[in-house]
């Protein structure tokens, strides 16, 4: 499954909900001055105010976990078979410096000397990999991601060495390794 809108899409739908309802609160408001029937308005008032809440709230919750381009739902909440020691991270700091660090640089920080001719630039995984669920990781690396120069690894990496070098990137940003 995957998580179709982003954060600004449903703050965007938010700021349109907010405009309805404040128009039919006013409708309410001016039928009751009018003694009319306001019932009607004051209910769709409410409900868009409820609506507004939801949006925000999936705003500020789901959505900015789901990055672009998407991550499927359970490919997310994949667990990392590897063991979490420092043999994997050695494996995985081989696997990075023979085939990432060209673009990556180094130390992941986005200053390979390939890092230059991209667009869009790769960015600081010392910033980015805490940031994101392994699963994801994972599937990136494993895939590719869509309209960057990141290439899929699938068929060059195993999966035990793709999930290393997960291992190893999570020990970078954490200042586990500095190298
Ligand atoms: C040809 C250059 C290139 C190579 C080689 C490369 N990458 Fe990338 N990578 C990119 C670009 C460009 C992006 C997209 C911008 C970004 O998200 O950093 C990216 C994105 C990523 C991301 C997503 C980061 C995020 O938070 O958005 C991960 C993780 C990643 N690469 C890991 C790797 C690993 C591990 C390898 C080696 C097995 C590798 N890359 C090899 C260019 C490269």
């Amino acid at each position: 499954m995957i998580f179709p809108i982003s954060r600004q899409g449903l703050q965007d739908i938010a700021q349109f909900l907010i405009a309805g309802a404040v128009v039919f609160l006013v409708l309410a408001l001016v039928t009751r001055y009018r003694g009319g029937e306001w019932r009607r308005f004051a209910i769709s008032a409410g409900a868009l105010g409820l609506l507004v809440i939801v949006s925000y709230a999936l705003a500020f919750t789901v959505a900015p976990n789901i990055p672009t381009p998407a991550v499927p739902f359970t490919a997310r909440f994949a667990q990392n078979p590897t063991p979490d020691t420092q043999e994997t991270i050695d494996a995985g700091r081989v696997v990075f410096q023979a085939n990432c660090a060209i673009c990556h640089g180094p130390r992941g920080l986005g200053d390979g000397p390939q890092a230059f001719l991209l667009q869009p630039r790769p960015v600081n995984l010392q910033l980015h990999v805490p940031q994101h669920a392994p699963g994801e990781l994972f599937y990136w690396i494993t895939n590719g991601v869509a309209g960057t120069g990141m290439p899929a690894w699938k068929d060059t990496l195993s999966d035990a060495q793709r999930w290393q070098v997960v291992r190893y990137l999570q020990a970078l940003a954490s200042g586990k390794v500095d190298r």
